[in-house]
Formats: structure tokens, sequence, C-alpha cells
């Protein structure tokens, strides 16, 4: 509703009603009418307080004198509970108009009760459990005073140098629409209002993934159609499903600052998908606008921030300093900053924050509590995605294993296993694998535990004998190996993106001993490692798993239960190979299979011409939508319901998935299409369905999808989102591969108009 409308609305409500000099703390008026009614009260100061956010590590006192003058609208990181209930009385009891403060933090993957970072969440291709995880991440946060999360970050991720790469859902806009938009309803629940609820934000808006070389905080240059159709897509769906608040970016869009680009703040979120909450900046990416020599000064980075949309500043004081200046000299209008005021104070009425300011009351405390950790299990089990699984090796049984060695640097390092952006989370209160491993079979089998090396990229080998010796007197080894936290995360981008330090050669040593290796790969991002897959016999990605990472790797090694993750981003076989992502365009000489196969670094006997590389195949190491199982999967009997469909049609898709193992098993069926001809070139294939479903051994499911010609929509030739009739491959199966998937075909005749 546009601004002056609601203006009109509430001089009629005015009129009619007597009381209306409070309309905006009567809980029980239309939010609206309350809005416009706190709007007509404030001072321009006052507007300007609400629009910025401060940045609080240290309690003082001034800062509760800022408060109550009414400078400042939200805090982020503001201390402990007693800190939050001052700072909120001086905003309630002691600034003239009493509102409200929003508290907002990086709950990034769960609060005390660390769930595995968010591209492991992302494999677990089970929404419904991911919104179970973000429903307990929101209650723990709520119970600290905390009424805002920073979170999903949804940010298309193709690049695997990119530390954040971490925090996103991977690479495929519709998973990542999915996820993050099952994250959203479990932050943010159907009421705002409810003590268990906090107010998500998708971020970061827009682009930010596309970093070019991987680099953090580098350029993005993405043209519209693949920024449309790519990057905004996970974005729309949040927005669809209510999400309260977006970031801006830090990166340079196409040589606008996200943070200053009014195409995709006001055109797109607002003036298309109609976006009614508000837009805060990403730390003090309003003053970057300066860095990036998109603004002179303070003053035009706030002007054409604000301009933009952006309608709070996180950490910089631009807004304080010069919004005043602005709005008195007619740079920015009065109205504008009224509806970027109301966005803000929509979320906090939303919020019930004016109703209830403080930290609610709960009868009992949930964080890290029994059913909390039950459900950072069940995702974390559900995350590892195993690659390989040679002579059946996993998983390890406990009949005829007497002695197991322990090696690694991960296998019992609580900190590593929460993962970047784990505020809340501690070390204390992780279940490493160690420890889940020697509580449940200490007793019967004999564990030597070696660390081997001091940190994952430790470069001595000093403690490499004492690994061989535990090694040799055992068994079978499990190796934790992978990345420690922090070579993930912001600012952590890797150039080369193997196992770092001297991990390799510890594999290669152990190697060399004839025992069963199982590889435990703990990390943030995919990984190159193609030099020692064929010396294990295992390898079990699990990301980095959180809380009880430890007893969901335990149960899946001694076969309590299947691995059922899925990989949500394409593996390459050296970083050469970035980006590499499975919906990629054909081009005009795409590469054949009888073109794989060379032996990598020697480029010997080329031919032509295609598009691949000479020293690698151009295929990944693991495809998007891979990982096995302890059991087997066939599937047979694709079939459509009609060949040849129209606008109005609704195609049915069938496939009979049985599974053919000894073992109960979840496994996710997946549906890509292929649009084969278009007035723009489309992706050899596009993910458009998937179901988790879980089988018992020798059972046999019809698995059901249904598609419209709303699915096949793209932005064509004329920057139009539409369908275009033609020709559709259609794969169901188990990843993105070819040889994973039933192939069949259909056609989409007629126009929307028909
Ligand atoms: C910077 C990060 O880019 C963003 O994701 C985070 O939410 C903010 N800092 C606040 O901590």
């Amino acid at each position: 509703m546009q601004y002056r409308v609601k203006l009109f609305l509430f001089f009629v409500f005015f009129i009619s009603n007597h009381f209306l000099a409070q309309t905006y703390k009567n809980a029980n008026a239309d939010i609206e009418l309350r809005i416009s009614d706190l709007i007509s009260k404030m001072t321009l100061e006052e507007k300007i307080g609400q629009m910025q956010q401060l940045n609080l590590w240290q309690m003082n006192s001034k800062v509760i004198d800022t408060v109550a003058k009414g400078k400042v609208g939200s805090f982020l990181n503001a201390g402990n509970k007693q800190d939050k209930i001052k700072l909120q009385k001086a905003a309630v009891e002691k600034s003239r108009l009493g509102i409200p403060l929003i508290f907002g933090r990086d709950v990034i993957h769960g609060y005390k009760t660390v769930l595995p970072i968010p591209l492991g969440q992302a494999s677990t291709w089970n929404p419904d459990l991911v919104k179970r995880g973000t429903e307990i991440s929101a209650r723990e946060a709520a119970e600290d005073g905390i009424h805002w999360t920073f979170a999903p970050m949804i940010d298309i991720a193709r690049d695997p140098r990119w530390g954040r790469i971490a925090e996103s859902c991977g690479e495929d806009p519709y998973l990542a629409s999915i996820i993050g938009s099952a994250m959203v309803k479990g932050f943010q629940g159907n009421d705002l209002k409810s003590a268990n609820t906090i107010a998500a934000c998708a971020k970061h808006y827009v682009g930010y993934g596309a970093a070019e070389g991987g680099k953090d905080y580098n350029t993005t240059l993405i043209p519209e159609r693949e920024l449309r159709d790519v990057y905004l897509k996970p974005f729309h769906a949040v927005v669809k499903a209510g999400v309260a608040t977006l970031m801006s970016a830090f990166n340079d869009l196409n040589g606008v600052p996200t943070t200053g680009n009014s195409f995709t703040l006001k055109t797109i979120l607002r003036d298309e998908w109609k976006f009614d909450g508000f837009v805060v900046s990403d730390w003090t990416s309003v003053d970057e606008l300066i860095k990036h020599g998109f603004a002179k000064d303070g003053k035009e980075a706030a002007l054409k921030a604000v301009n933009a949309g952006v309608n709070m500043e996180m950490v910089s004081e631009n807004y304080t300093k010069y919004l005043k200046q602005l709005v008195e000299s007619g740079k920015i209008s009065t109205q504008w900053i009224d509806e970027l005021v109301a966005g803000i104070l929509r979320i906090k009425f939303k919020l019930g924050l004016f109703e209830n300011p403080y930290i609610r009351n709960f009868e009992e405390s949930t964080i890290l509590c029994k059913t909390n950790k039950a459900i950072a299990k069940e995702i974390a089990t559900e995350s590892v995605v195993m690659l390989q699984n040679k002579n059946q090796t996993l998983p390890l049984k406990t009949k005829s294993l007497k002695s197991l060695a322990i090696i690694g640097p991960l296998a019992d390092a609580p900190k590593d296993q929460l993962g970047t952006w784990t505020l809340d989370g501690k070390a204390k209160n992780t279940i490493t694998p160690l420890t889940a491993i020697t509580k449940e079979f200490g007793e019967t089998i004999k564990i030597k535990y070696v660390k081997a090396m001091a940190t994952c990229r430790s470069n001595d080998t000093k403690y490499f004998q004492n690994a061989i010796d535990a090694v040799k007197q055992s068994d079978a080894a499990l190796l934790f190996l992978g990345e420690d936290a922090n070579l993930s995360g912001e600012t952590h981008s890797r150039a080369f993106i193997n196992l770092p330090g001297n991990q390799e050669d510890l594999i290669t040593e152990l190697s060399k001993l004839g025992k069963p290796l199982v590889l435990i790969i703990m990390a943030g991002r995919p990984l190159t490692f193609g030099n020692i897959t064929d010396k294990v016999n295992s390898i079990l990605y699990a990301w980095h798993p959180g809380t009880m990472g430890g007893e969901a790797i335990s149960d899946i090694i001694f076969g309590k239960t299947s691995p059922s993750g899925k990989l949500p981003v394409t593996f390459p076989r050296t970083v050469g190979q970035v980006p590499i992502y499975y919906n990629h365009k054909n081009t005009g000489r795409p590469p054949s299979a009888n073109q794989l196969g060379r032996t990598l670094g020697t480029p010997e006997n080329p031919e032509g011409f295609a598009s691949y590389y000479l020293d690698v195949d151009f295929t990944p190491a693991y495809y998007f939508g891979y990982g096995e199982s302890y059991s087997s999967f066939n599937y047979s009997d694709l079939t459509l319901s009609k060949k040849n469909i129209d606008f109005n049609d609704t195609l049915k898709v069938s496939v009979t998935v049985a599974n053919t193992g000894k073992y109960k098993a979840k496994e996710t069926i997946q549906l890509y299409i292929r649009d084969l001809y278009a007035s723009v070139t489309r992706p050899v294939k596009e993910l458009k369905r998937f179901k988790k479903v879980e089988f018992i051994p020798g059972e046999t499911k019809k698995i059901n999808f249904e598609l419209t010609s709303e699915d096949l929509k793209f932005y064509d030739i004329n920057m139009q989102y539409n369908t275009e009739p033609g020709d559709f491959e259609l794969f169901v199966g188990s990843s993105a591969n070819d040889k994973d998937l039933l192939k069949t075909n259909f056609k989409l005749t007629g126009s929307k108009e028909e």
C-alpha cells in the first residue's frame, strides 16, 4: 500500500476514533494504522534513529543515553540478558515515544545447540528437518532476548574457493529456494508475535556469491538474465515465504554496489515483489560505498543507500550524521524516509515488540535440551554424504572388529567441528567422534587415538609414526581430516582447495599398511582430494557437523543409520575447473564422453575442438545431487501422463524406485528438465523437484511429481518471465550425472493466451 493511501486511511480512522492519540500503542489496532499514527508523531531525528543499527560488544552508559534520546533503532551483539533489558528499558521508558529496540544477532546454524553449517544442512535435501532445526534455534535465541537473526544466507555459490560457501545452501536456485524458505519458516513460524519465533533476514542481497575468483567481497558481474534466473530466485522465494528482512551485500554488482543499488532494492524488491519489510545494510557496507568509489563521502554514501532503499544502516553511522541535512536540503524526501521507517516499524509491530518489549518468560529453558540435541543430531546425520565405499567397508561390523585406530586432528576437535559462524556455540557442549565412539564402543573395541597433526594445516610429520603404529595394531582406521573451522567463512577464501598441510602424506603413509581406511572429511567447502581417493576404502563428507556431529558420524560408521546426504554443490577435480556447476550452458561445442580419460598433467595427444581441458577431465569429481547409501536403489518406469502438454496442463510424472539393498535407507529422488531450444540458451539441466523418501529393504514405491508450465519459466530474449513452447527433456534419478538418471521427453505446445 502506498504511504499516501495509508495516511488517508489513518486520517479517516482519526476522525472516527477518540482514542487515536495513542493508536500506535493499541495492540488491537490495525498494524498499518499503528505505523501511520506513530510516524505522524515522530520527529525527523526520531525517524533517523530508527534507521540506525549499532554494534555493541561492550555495554556502556553513553549508549543508554543514545537510546533514551531515540537515536538508535536496533543493536546487534547487544551483550547479555541484563544488558538487553537495560537498553530496552531506556528505549521503552525513557525515549519520548517509547519505540522498542530490535536486537539482532548472527544465529546462523543454531544458537547454543549448533547445527551443521548451512551447506551441510542443504546436503540433507530435507526441508522439513531443516525447518525443525531453525525452529529450535529461534526458540533458543529468543530465550536470550534475540528478536532477529541474520540468516538464512541464500547466496548462490558456485565457487568453492569462496569461504562463505559454507554458509550457503549451495549452487542451485531451486534447492536454495526450498531450503532457504524452510529456514525462514522455521525461524519465523506462523506468527512473529509468538515467543518462540524470531525475524529472519535473507542475505546477502544480491549476487555476493559470484565474487570474482572466489575472493571475498570481490566484484561481481552478473548479466540481468542470470541475475534473475539464478541469483535472485531464492530471494524471491523467501520474500514469498514472508521473510521479514533482507540484508544488502558488500559486493559491487555490475558497477553499482548492492548497498546503493536501486535496481535490485527498489525496482525488483519493492516494485516487482512488493516486499514491505525492511533492508538492513551489511556491516559498514554503507560506509564502504566510499571505498567502492561510488560515493564521494559519508554524506553521499548515506544519500545513495537511502535513495536505493536500505532502511537501516548497520554499524557505520552515516545515517545518523547526514540524513537530517539530506532531508532538509531536499535531496531525500520526507515521504521516502517515512516509507523506509514504516518498513522497520512494521516488523517491530509484527514481532509484538510494543506489547512485549522485554525478554519473554519461558517456563523452561530449551537451550541444549535433549530434544534440541536430538534434532541437531538428526540433521547432522542426514547431512553426511558418502562419496565412496569400496568393498562395502562401511558400515564397520562391530562383531568382527576388535581394535580401531582413530586418527586425525578433527577426531576430537570440539570447536572446529562447529564450523564457521558460531558466536554462541561452545566447544564444551560438543560431542566429538572420539567421544561418541569411545562412549559407545570403548568397552568392546580397543580404541587407539592419535591426533597425528597439531592442526589440519600442520606441515610437520613428527607424529606420523604414532599414527602408523596405531593403525598397524588395529583392524581398521578412521581418519578424521579436512579443514579447521577457521579455513572457511567470511574472508576465509582459499586459492587452493586441497586437503591442507600434510594430510595427503599422512593418508599415503597409512595406506601402505593395508588396513581398511575410512576417511571422514569435515570441511566448510568442497575440497579436491582426487590424489588420495584410491588410498582409502570409504569417504564420508561430514562438513562441519555441529554440536552432535560425533554421535551422528558414529551412527553412520557403525550402521545404525545409512548415509543419505546428497551434494548441494558440484565437487571439482581440481581448482582449475572452478567455476563448475551442473546447470551450466551447453556451448556450441560441448565435449563428449569419448574425450574423457586423459591422464591428469599430461596434455599430450590433444584433439579438438570441444569445450574441455587438456589436462583434466571436463567432468566433476562428484556431481551435484550425488551421495551413496549402504543400500542400493533401482529406478524404473519413468512415465509421463502426457507427451504433449499445453500451458494449462499439469504434467504428472511417475517413477518406480526400489530398495534393492539390505538396509533401511532414505533416497532423494531428483527431477531435472532441459529446455532444448529457446529464444535464449538454457542450462543443460535444471532441478525442478525432489523428494526424500525412506525405504525398507526390498520395498518398492511409486514416486509422483507434478509440473506445470509455471515451472518452465525463464527470462526470455525480451527479459519477460515466460514459458516458451517447444521440446523438453525430463530426467529422474539419484544425481545430476546422466548415468544416474532415467530420461524421457515431452512437448509444450500452444501459448499462454490460449
Ligand atoms: C558481516 C557479514 O557479512 C554478515 O553476514 C553478518 O550478518 C554481519 N557481518 C553481522 O555480523
